[in-house]
Parts: structure tokens; C-alpha cells; sequence
């Protein structure tokens, strides 16, 4: 049962302020508007557009439908799935991550090109470590091309995730994928303008969360177990935007025409002067861990380093 809460792509075993954040409200909501409705969706309502994959025990929703509530526990985690797939455009939900003694447990946002662990998938995560009370937690980026991950990242935040809902967005078009944290880049992945293999690009994703029991590894490199005297473990979620090109076979027109959305418009292409200093600050002050900057562990392993690695995000 359990295995069925972990998010079904993952391998990672193996592994402010306000004024600004209206002002890009602004800018979001002033792009939107040249938003073609036919082509592009935009997701609210749970039932219509998610599936769960837990059992109902482990899943509740506040009585106006808005927020959504996983739990964990000994039998079993939770998770849940969009109906459709998308390629390119912005996904973002706000989350409250579990309080208190939260150690060995894991809170995913993520999108995947396979439901089932697929060999060739595609995958872009958000993972949400727990820790101990009063312990900070980490949370740890990596994208997949094709089935290869291994390019973590880990940052810690500059609040706490389990006081306040907080918004956590993918921006995905054919030049960056940006993980925001609020309104801030978290995390800059860019492409390069050649054909290649670390950018994904060509597979439609589907968008999913979960929660589960990842104390194998996730906190302290899994020396710290759950304590299950806790449980249920819950995370909440709110205020789902998913304002992207849905995915039709054998091809939506949208995938042609991405550049009349906001999300694939020049502005989204690069950092924004804002956004560059604000992720000029999380480089200084968030960043736990870089594979790009861990020449060691390529070197171990006979590899050289990463391609991507050698692109400049502040282009
Ligand atoms: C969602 O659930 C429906 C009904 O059970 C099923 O037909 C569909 O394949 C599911 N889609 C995904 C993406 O899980
Ligand atoms: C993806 O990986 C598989 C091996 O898992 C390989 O056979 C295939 O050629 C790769 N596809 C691309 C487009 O690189
Ligand atoms: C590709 O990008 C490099 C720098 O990243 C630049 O020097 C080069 O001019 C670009 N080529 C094209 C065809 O845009
Ligand atoms: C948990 O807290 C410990 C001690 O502060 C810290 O070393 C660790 O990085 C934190 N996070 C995880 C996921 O282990
Ligand atoms: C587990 O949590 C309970 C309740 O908070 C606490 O009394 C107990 O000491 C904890 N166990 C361990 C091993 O930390």
C-alpha cells in the first residue's frame, strides 16, 4: 500500500515581500489575459481535475472544497494526479507542510510524462524533507530527461513551510524551467540551443502530489526514522493554477502556438531584473547542496561534468 503513495516516477531513493509578489500577480494576470480559453486551461476544482491514488480514509478536503488535506500513517500515504497531461505553462499549488516531528517524512510536487515508472520519463520535482521539531527543512529540486536524473539541488527556506500556506510554482516552456518559492526562483534550469539530452522538452507531463514514508533516506540520509506516535502525518493544499497547454493526441494546436501564452512569451525566456536579484540571494544565503558544483561525485564516478551545468542561468 505504501508503495502506492510514493510518487510512482520518482527514483530519488537514490538519492519578500508583498509588493513584489502583487506586482507579479500583475504582470501574471495582465499576460493572462491574451490567454486563448480554447487551448489553455486553467485548473481549480479537485474532483474535475485530479485523481487520488489513496485510499478516501486518507484524504479529506475542508467543507468549501478549497483546501485538500493528505495524511500518512502506518498503512498507508496518499497522493493525487491530474486527469490530463500539459506541455509547457505554469503550474503552481500552495502548500502547508506537516508540523512538529516530521523526520522520514516526504511531501512531493511534481510533474512526470509516466504514470508508472517509465523508463524514458521525463520529470520535474519538488520534494518537501522533513525533519525533527525545530529542525529546518530541505527542499530538494531535480529534473529528469529521459530517465536520468541526478541533478539535485537543495535549498532550506527563508520561512517555516508548516506555519503558513505557501506557493510553490513550475514555470515550463521551451528555454528555462523556473521552481519558484513565492515570487521567488528557487532554481533555474535552462536549455541551450541545440538539440539535447538534459532539457525536457518533447514529453507532455502530468502533475501530481504525494506524501509517504521516505525514511530510507530523506532526513539525514535516512538516519532519522519516523516516529509513527505522531501520526497521521498531514499536508495541506490549496489554490491549484495550472495555466498551460493541455495535452491532446496526437497533438494539440497549443504545442504549435505556445508563444501566444504569457508563460512562452520573451518575459518568461530569462530571469526578470527582480528575479535575478532575488535568486542573486538565494544562491548567497538558501543553497544546501549543487550537483553542478560537486565535482567530486562526477569525478568518482569517471563522468564528466553535467553539460547543463556549463549554461549560465543569468542569460
Ligand atoms: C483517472 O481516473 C479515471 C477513472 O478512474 C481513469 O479512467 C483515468 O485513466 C485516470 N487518469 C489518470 C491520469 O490517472
Ligand atoms: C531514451 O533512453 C532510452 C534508453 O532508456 C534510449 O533507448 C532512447 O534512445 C533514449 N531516447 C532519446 C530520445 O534519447
Ligand atoms: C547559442 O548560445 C551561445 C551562448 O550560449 C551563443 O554564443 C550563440 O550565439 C548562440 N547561437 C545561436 C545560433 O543563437
Ligand atoms: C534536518 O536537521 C538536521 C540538523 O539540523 C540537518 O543537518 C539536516 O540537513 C536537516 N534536514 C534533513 C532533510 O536532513
Ligand atoms: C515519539 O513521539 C512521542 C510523542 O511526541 C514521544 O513521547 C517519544 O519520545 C518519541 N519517540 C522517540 C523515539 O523520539
Amino acid at each position: 500500500m505504501e508503495k502506492r503513495a510514493s510518487p510512482p516516477c520518482s527514483s530519488s531513493m537514490a538519492t519578500a515581500n508583498c509588493t513584489i509578489f502583487l506586482i507579479s500577480i500583475l504582470i501574471v494576470v495582465a499576460f493572462s489575459c491574451s490567454l486563448s480559453q480554447a487551448e489553455v486551461s486553467k485548473v481549480a476544482n479537485f474532483d474535475d481535475s485530479f485523481n487520488k491514488t489513496c485510499p478516501e480514509s486518507h484524504f479529506a478536503a475542508s467543507d468549501d472544497g478549497q483546501k485538500w488535506f493528505l495524511s500518512l500513517d502506518k498503512k498507508s500515504g496518499c497522493g493525487f494526479q491530474t486527469k490530463n497531461k500539459y506541455r509547457f505553462g505554469w503550474f503552481s499549488m500552495k502548500l502547508k507542510l506537516v508540523a512538529g516531528d516530521s523526520a522520514g517524512v516526504v511531501t512531493a510536487f511534481f510533474m512526470c510524462s509516466h504514470i508508472d515508472l517509465g523508463p524514458t520519463r521525463d520529470e520535474l520535482d519538488f520534494e518537501f524533507l522533513g525533519n525533527r521539531t525545530g529542525e529546518p527543512y530541505i527542499i530538494q529540486t531535480n529534473v529528469y530527461k529521459n530517465g536520468t536524473g541526478n541533478r539535485e539541488q537543495r535549498h532550506v527556506l527563508w520561512f517555516d513551510p508548516t506555519e503558513d500556506y505557501h506557493r510553490y510554482s513550475i514555470l515550463w516552456n521551451p528555454h528555462q524551467i523556473l521552481f519558484m518559492v513565492d515570487e521567488v526562483p528557487l532554481r533555474v534550469y535552462k536549455n541551450a540551443n541545440y538539440t539535447n539530452n538534459f532539457f525536457p522538452i518533447s514529453q507532455p507531463m502530468y502533475l501530481f502530489s504525494s506524501i509517504w514514508n521516505a525514511d530510507d533516506w530523506a532526513t539525514r540520509g535516512g538516519l532519522e526514522k519516523i516516529n509513527w506516535t505522531n501520526a497521521p502525518f498531514v499536508s495541506s493544499y490549496a489554490d491549484f493554477v495550472v495555466d498551460a497547454c493541455q495535452w491532446e493526441d496526437p497533438y494539440p494546436a497549443c504545442v504549435s502556438t505556445t508563444t501566444e501564452n504569457w508563460w512562452d512569451q520573451y518575459p518568461a525566456w530569462h530571469l526578470t531584473e527582480k528575479q535575478k536579484m532575488d535568486y542573486a540571494w538565494v544562491n548567497r544565503n538558501l543553497v544546501i547542496y549543487n550537483y553542478c558544483q560537486d565535482k567530486e561525485r562526477f569525478d568518482k564516478a569517471g563522468e564528466p561534468m553535467p553539460e547543463e551545468c556549463g549554461l549560465s542561468p543569468w542569460d
